[in-house]
């Protein structure tokens, strides 16, 4: 190793042969994931795997009933138990300022109940105690008198004239309205209406459904008094929006807070919102003066955190007889349950749910969206989603598809005739948005060809004829990932940009840091590709490192598949800036002007003799051995990247079906799944990516069926009752692919993690309804259960999943 100050050698004088990117682990290689050593041997570092000494522990009393007011609560008895060191409650929490916090979506949440519960399985009290099972039988011990209120299940009874008002601690609260709000050209609409040959109609309802990551929520504050330092290992997406709000909450110095997010075991959108247990534990930890854990259960995380979708639509097409969509209108009711508590971009109430019809070419949209409070637990978590475009996709090809049906003509040639054309873009969608690039048409073509369309239609035509009911349903949709820009998105006025920080060391190995944080999307793989891309350093001499806030850069974290487009982009950048200042080192050592160089991957060369020249190590070494000068040393950069636009992937999904008549039951026959993500970084990862994605829109459609009964009860708080797929009921998918790279991302890359959940379950739906289709049946409401199904084929009539409403009183 050359440490001297010594010129630095040139690699000789033939020039090598130029690296293969491939197998040096760059764009395009299928790398093993690397995280996966540590997690197949068992050594993952979860938030559950750390202990800190003195660590105490904490368990959460939750409200058993729905709507009730607490009259009293009585602690004695817990505080009576031997190792219990600390019993908060409500009342304790206000006297500091801490009943309640504001949410990332501007309203407050209780962080322990004082006037009342509003949700069964709200947080009401926590012991901290020795170990968890003395706090938990603690928990037991403490004795709480409910006067029960009536209780609000759906939107609907929120809305009626003498509905409970929930929120009652709010001011200037006259009702259950949580926000109304609307988007697009209302009277634009209105006209393409009047000039229709046809208006579609449908309702649906996008169910209520969970992310189930396999790793609850937790989290271990450690105060420490000396130092005042705070410190709160957490399972966290976006550990610098926490460490925001924690020091807004708690009104502690932000540079006295470190958020460390360890090893997560899934996300999905459930790690995103601040939970109640996370500021109880930092309060907890504060007074005891110990490092104090929490560690959520299953039925904590079922009935408590993180709900995704319960949105209901009416929607409307107006349709030409020549198949042009003129127009459309929507209506949704979205149900957040008792507190506004899931991440919106700030402008937008319902997230993102005015992208839908983005893929097709419309001139008139408007959307009038309502959101309610029930009795629920917060709802509205963008689980694998872009803030709502899960159901804006869903309630677009469920409408798509009775759209096409109510023309009577085929599904896929009403598809081809709106969608947009390759040389449309840049087009504005009917709400707005700018999309940038897409072979829409061609995606589909490649989707039909693969699953034989016009063979399966004539085989299905023919299996109708002796009673057997074969259905296909189509999915198409282009969805907006990675937000920012940051002129147009923000959470808490915080703008939506990403950061990267790469250092080279002297010995050309380098690590990498972001601010966006993994949570199984592999990004310790991938992000160490884009170096390689960008620098020629072989993916294996890069380690990637995510979640400490105190060594991250600023980052808005990881959810709506935001991490490719905006952090992967400031990994590129920030490689980019390495390189520019390493083309000065090579200038010096090659004895050259800048301008006389030229890189290749891994190697700056003479333009006038390739070769001379050096390497992106020996450029490196010299970075702190050998620097020129007035050049400030080492090899290092920081970037910080603004999106000009989203990306928009696109996708066209096929499924097959048959349908047993005599059950309801149904069967995948074929799934074929044509992604265009733009340029994929590693194909192995994306393909990972979308079977898992296809996987969670399968269960959402087919099985999961989470529900509140008429008292707020919910049902659905364990894996007996909502279902996740293994291995036995997961359907094969075929993978496809075609590439339009992002015309604005650094590498043309475009975001993938959440697109199969999002375009999947209309897929599925839509086959089922393809194979009813001689019964009359324009709906049935996700999920389709065999005895919905049944229902549908048995009464020819569409079957609602709405929620119940009381009739026993
Ligand atoms: O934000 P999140 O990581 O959930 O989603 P993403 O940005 O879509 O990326 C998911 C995974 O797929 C990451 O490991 C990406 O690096 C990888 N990916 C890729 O290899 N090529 C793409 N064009 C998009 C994502």
């Amino acid at each position: 190793m050359t440490t001297t100050a010594e010129p630095a050698s040139t690699t000789g004088p033939t020039r090598p042969d130029p690296l293969d990117e491939i197998k040096i682990g760059g764009m395009g290689a299928s790398r093993r994931r690397v995280e996966d050593n540590r997690f197949i041997r068992g050594k993952g570092n979860y938030i559950d795997d750390i202990v800190l000494p003195g660590m105490l522990h904490m368990e959460i009393l939750r409200s058993p009933v729905a709507h009730a007011r607490i009259r009293s609560i009585d602690a004695s008895k817990a505080w009576d138990i031997p190792g219990v060191r600390l019993v908060l409650t409500g009342e304790m929490m206000a006297s500091r300022n801490l009943a309640w916090m504001p949410t990332l979506s501007y309203d407050t949440q209780a962080v322990l109940a004082t006037d009342k519960v509003r949700f069964q399985g709200q947080e009401v009290a926590a012991v901290i105690a020795d170990d968890p099972y003395i706090a938990k039988d603690a928990c037991e011990a403490i004795v709480v008198d409910y006067e029960p209120l009536p209780v609000v299940v759906n939107p609907e009874q929120a809305m009626a004239p003498d509905a409970p008002i929930i929120r009652d601690d709010k001011l200037n609260q006259p009702d259950n309205t949580c926000f109304t709000w609307e988007v697009g050209d209302k009277a634009g609409t209105d006209r393409a209406f009047e000039q229709a040959d046809l208006v579609s109609k449908i309702s649906c309802h996008y169910p209520r459904t969970h992310p189930s990551p396999l790793e609850c929520c937790g989290s271990i504050a450690d105060f420490d008094r000396a130092t005042q330092k705070l410190t709160v290992y957490m399972t966290t997406q976006a550990p610098h929006i926490v460490r925001a709000a924690v020091a807004l909450i708690a009104e502690l110095p932000e540079h006295m807070i470190r958020i460390v997010s360890p090893d997560l075991g899934g996300g999905f959108g459930n790690k995103v919102p601040v939970y109640p247990g996370y500021v109880i534990s930092i309060l907890a930890s504060i007074l005891t003066e110990r490092p104090v854990k929490w560690i959520e259960d299953r039925t904590g995380n079922l009935i408590s955190t993180g709900f995704g979708r319960d949105v209901y639509l009416d929607g409307e097409i107006a349709l030409r007889k020549d198949g042009r969509i003129l127009g459309v209108r929507m209506t949704t009711t979205s149900d957040h349950g008792a507190f506004f508590a899931d991440a919106q971009p700030s402008k937008f109430k319902i997230g993102l749910m005015h992208s839908a019809f983005a893929a097709y070419d419309i001139p008139y949209a408007h959307l009038d969206a309502h959101g309610v409070y029930t009795n629920k637990a917060p709802g509205g978590v963008a689980y694998r989603c872009s803030f709502r475009v899960t159901e804006a996709m869903f309630f677009q090809e469920r409408m798509i598809q009775a759209a096409a049906d109510d023309l009577g003509m085929d599904q896929a040639e009403f598809r081809r005739i709106n969608l947009v054309k390759d040389d449309d873009f840049p087009h504005r969608t009917p709400y707005g948005f700018l999309t940038d690039s897409g072979q829409y048409e061609k995606c589909l073509q490649v989707a039909m060809d693969a699953i034989g369309y016009d063979e399966f239609r004539r085989e299905q035509a023919e299996a109708r004829k002796r009673g057997r009911l074969l259905g296909l349903g189509i999915s198409t949709m282009t969805e907006p990932l990675g937000a920012g820009n940051s002129r147009e998105y923000d959470i808490l006025g915080i703008k939506m940009f990403d950061s990267a920080e790469l250092r080279v060391h002297l010995s050309g190995k380098a690590i990498l840091r972001t601010g966006a944080k993994t949570q199984g999307q592999g990004h310790e793989t991938t992000w160490a590709q884009i170096v390689t891309h960008e620098l020629g350093l072989p993916a294996d001499d890069v380690v990637v490192e995510e979640g400490d806030t105190d060594t991250a850069p600023f980052g808005m974290g990881t959810y709506a598949s935001r991490s490719t487009p905006v952090a992967g982009a400031a990994v590129a950048m920030a490689a980019r800036k390495v390189r520019a200042k390493a083309r000065k080192i090579a200038a010096y050592l090659l004895e050259v002007s800048e301008e006389d160089i030229e890189w290749e991957l891994g190697r700056f060369h003479v333009r006038s003799a390739p070769e001379r020249g050096v390497t992106i190590q020996e450029c490196a070494m010299a970075a702190y051995a050998n620097m020129p000068d007035g050049l400030e040393p080492g090899l290092e950069a920081t970037a910080y990247y603004d999106p000009p636009n989203l990306t928009w992937p696109f996708a066209a999904y096929i499924c097959t079906v048959e349908v047993d008549p005599q059950t309801g039951v149904w069967d995948v026959l074929r799934f074929v799944a044509v992604d265009d993500c733009g340029v994929r970084i590693n194909p192995m990862v994306v393909e990972g990516q979308i079977m898992g994605g296809l996987t969670e829109a399968y269960a959402m459609s087919s099985m999961q069926f989470i529900t509140f009964d008429a008292d707020g009860n919910c049902i659905g708080s364990n894996f007996m009752d909502f279902l996740l797929p293994t291995a036995w009921e997961t359907p094969g998918y075929e993978l496809h692919e075609v590439v339009t790279p992002c015309p604005h991302h650094p590498l043309g890359a475009k975001g993938i993690g959440e697109c199969a959940t999002v375009a999947g379950p209309a897929a599925f739906v839509n086959a089922v309804l393809d194979a009813l289709k001689p019964f009359g049946v324009r709906n049935i409401d996700m999920p389709l259960l065999p005895d919905r199904v049944y229902e549908a084929i048995t009464q020819r009539h569409d079957v609602s999943g709405h929620p119940p409403i009381r009739t026993d009183n």
